[in-house]
């Protein structure tokens, strides 16, 4: 896994390549590296105009290798520009996730007088100490930019966080919580979470543990996120945890899961025992993904952005001289429902300028299949609204497929009151005995307003990108992301309904233009 024999192979001097991005399987809607392998996104934050998305990131291979921060920046969420690779491997240890926050008030000292710091959070992995057994190689350290990112210089007291004897200790996030006026970290160690506190990013004292009580039913704890949210219509603010998880996902393997408590800037409580799963999404493909720090108060989003694979098959899928994308970024938001608070992902409203020719889907009853016709299936956004209370198929949904049969269908089954991801005919799959299958989501218990009896209609918000798919079902309510590898693009769409009849009540088919 962490052999340098590509080293010779390809050296990027800019952090891209010369890639026209057309390569079979390559994203046309999402961020992707230009060559190399990419895993978790790092480091987002915004500054001056730019959302800066760096990533878990092995320049010298396909698979994963001895990490580096790589760089990109976007002014709208959805076109991105490569920038040099931020971060290298240093004496401490090759750079693992984490998180970049502005300190606008110069609290680390390292602001230049002109502009605050922008400071890199991260974890250190140290090679030598994890194959000589010892347990605390993983530590924290920081590095900062006076140039919006484009430079970085490495904290010479670094690590500024120690490990004392656990395994597995990283991925931190950095808030600052305006209420206590210090520094929050949180991170990942083992199977809890920790909170640590600093006046000044470089000195940090242990405050509190979240989970440690859980029963390990999921996998190793990673990559955590918190932040404060309201609810529309409430003024209670509460505040949101993401984990992930190594596995034990909704549908096999890694997974991301949210908490809804509250934080005094020290200690987080949950409103609901840790034993309860709240899924960030349904799919399979949206693991480690954290939120964008430093937004604009006039903005107000809270922006989140995945990595669009699961480490059951991230090694393997079967794309060419890069591996791996990010989720579209979205938009997260508190909905306050009878079962208690949930979380919303909606897609950001800058994919908007994405749109080029729609088709406008009229009310109408749809038995069997019915085509829709766009000029490039393998790049379109569907809104559809079905009715529920009018539909008596047992079976009904939309169908991408091509000319060699191979599909891949989502459907709602209203008798099990389940959504249903079947990629078991969806092309290439022989790489992984994990990847081929169905994926069920269950459609009720996380609805914005209830329960299902209540609702007479089903939203779809769905992005079909090249080798993937992002499903938004009742505004945000469910998610559902899913990769694929047909062996040719498919270049037909379906609405189908089986075993009766399903009614759509109207919708809107776009085609969406290519980011790159
Ligand atoms: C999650 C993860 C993190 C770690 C990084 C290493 O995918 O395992 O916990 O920091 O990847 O690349």
């Amino acid at each position: 896994m962490l052999s340098f024999a590509f080293a010779a192979a390809f050296v990027p001097a800019n952090g891209q390549q010369d890639t026209p991005y057309q390569e079979e399987h390559r994203p046309q809607l999402h961020f992707s590296p230009a060559e190399g392998w990419m895993n978790d996104p790092n480091g987002m934050v915004y500054f001056d105009g730019e959302y800066h998305l760096f990533y878990q990131y092995y320049p010298y291979a396909t698979v994963w290798g001895p990490m580096h921060w790589g760089h990109a920046v976007s002014k709208d969420l959805v076109h991105w520009e490569h920038l040099p690779i931020a971060l290298y491997p240093d004496k401490h240890g090759l750079i693992f996730s984490g998180s970049a926050v502005i300190d606008w008030k110069n609290t680390s000292g390292f602001g230049d007088g002109t502009t605050p710091p922008m400071i890199a959070i991260f974890t250190y992995h140290n090679m030598i100490g994890e194959r000589t057994g010892r347990q605390d190689f993983q530590t924290q350290g920081i590095a900062y930019s006076n140039d919006k990112g484009r430079s970085w210089t490495v904290y010479e007291g670094n690590p500024v966080l120690p490990n004392q004897g656990v395994r597995d200790f990283r991925d931190p996030k950095v808030i600052w919580h305006e209420a206590s006026g210090q520094w929050v970290m949180i991170l990942a160690a083992k199977n809890r979470i920790q909170i640590f506190n600093s006046p000044n990013l470089k000195e940090w004292t242990f405050a509190s543990e979240f989970g440690k009580d859980a029963a390990p039913q999921l996998g190793v704890w990673e990559c955590p996120d918190l932040f404060p949210l309201t609810a529309e219509g409430s003024t209670e603010e509460k505040w949101v945890m993401i984990v992930s998880h190594g596995g034990g996902g909704p549908n096999g393997g890694s997974c991301t899961r949210y908490f809804v408590g509250d934080f005094d800037g020290q200690v987080f409580t949950s409103d609901y025992p840790v034993e309860q799963v709240n899924w960030l999404d349904y799919g399979k493909d949206n693991y480690a993904g954290v939120t964008w720090s430093d937004i604009d108060a006039a903005d107000g989003r809270r922006i989140f952005l995945g990595w669009m694979s699961n480490w059951q098959y991230a090694t393997k899928v079967p794309t060419g001289s890069w591996r791996s994308a990010m989720t579209l970024a979205r938009t997260l938001e508190l909905a306050s429902t009878p079962t208690g608070f949930k979380l919303l992902s909606k897609p950001v409203a800058e994919l908007t300028k994405l749109r080029g020719e729609h088709i406008e889907l009229k009310e109408t009853t749809i038995a069997g299949k019915e085509e829709i016709e766009m000029a490039d299936a393998a790049k379109v956004e569907l809104d559809l609204t079905f009715d529920l209370e009018n539909s008596d198929s047992k079976s009904f949904g939309v169908e991408l497929s091509n000319a060699k049969g191979e599909h891949i269908r989502i459907s709602f089954d209203p008798a099990s009151s389940l959504l249903i991801v079947d990629r078991s005919n969806a092309g290439k799959m022989a790489f992984s005995s994990e990847f081929p299958g169905l994926h069920y989501i269950p459609y009720g218990i996380d609805m914005k307003g209830g329960l299902t009896e209540l609702r007479n209609s089903m939203k779809w918000q769905l992005y079909f990108d090249n080798s993937s798919l992002e499903l938004f079902v009742d505004d945000g309510a469910i998610v559902v992301t899913d990769i694929f590898f047909p062996t040719e693009n498919f270049d037909r769409i379906h609405l189908f309904a089986f075993d009766g009849a399903a009614k759509l009540k109207g919708g809107k088919a776009y085609q969406l233009n290519g980011i790159w």
